[in-house]
């Protein structure tokens, strides 16, 4: 099936105020979880978080490694916003600071960074490469990537299952939101040949679920 990119940024506050009201707690601990089965000894440091949106994965990773320092940047000031009131609540979120920034074109306030991760940055980009060049820019030699996202089912049909499984019970903005998402990942094999293109050849990527893949490596 053929990629149907979507929109880049997420810039409608009512699109914004729902995806930072939903429970993404299964999925995004799940990022968690995979990014300590691959990185077993890290424990500290300071953390980018591209395309970090309201903030949820950020905090969840700021909660898991207590002496980290999180910063996070998204190009939607509505999707900064939306997340606000949650993050004032959280007690990882001294630990937090969320930036607004367009990528490429901004980058984190603290690089070189010695980690880098991203969630469902991927599939909203029209060009894939900004992501890989934005974390070879803002990291270093030596610098942990760990990016999660979803990838492409092979058919409509895939797609309208997943939909149904996933978010059955969701707010119609998230449901079409999802569906898009689907619409616009990549695969499995498209991640490889954007990682070989920008010279991440030792980067692994593999399916983790029915709907997500991750990538990882060190620069
Ligand atoms: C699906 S959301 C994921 C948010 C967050 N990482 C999470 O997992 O909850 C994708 C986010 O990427 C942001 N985004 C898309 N293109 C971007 C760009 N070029 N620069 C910065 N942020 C971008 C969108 O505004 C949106 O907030």
């Amino acid at each position: 099936m053929e990629r149907r990119p979507e929109p880049e940024l997420m810039l409608d506050p009512a699109q914004a105020r729902a995806y930072a009201e939903a429970d993404f707690s299964a999925p995004h601990e799940h990022f968690v979880d995979l990014f300590a089965e691959r990185f077993p000894g890290w424990v500290d440091g300071l953390v980018l978080d591209l395309g970090c949106g309201p903030g949820d994965v950020s905090l969840r990773f700021a909660a898991r490694y207590p002496a980290c320092i999180v910063h996070g940047i998204d190009g939607s000031s509505a999707m900064l916003a939306a997340g606000e009131e949650i993050r004032r609540a959280h007690p990882a979120a001294p630990r937090v600071r969320l930036h607004q920034g367009v990528l490429p074109d901004a980058s984190g306030p603290g690089a070189p960074y010695p980690t880098i991760i991203s969630n469902s940055l991927l599939h909203h980009l029209p060009d894939p490469r900004v992501l890989w060049a934005v974390i070879r820019r803002d990291g270093a030699p030596g610098t942990d990537v760990f990016v999660m996202d979803l990838c492409r089912p092979a058919s409509p049909e895939r797609v309208d299952a997943l939909v149904a499984a996933y978010a059955n019970d969701a707010p119609e903005v998230l449901r079409g939101d999802f569906e898009n998402s689907l619409y616009a990942a990549f695969t499995v094999d498209e991640v490889r040949a954007q990682l070989d293109a920008a010279g991440l050849e030792s980067f692994r990527v593999e399916a983790v679920s029915d709907r997500h893949l991750v990538a990882w490596g060190r620069l």
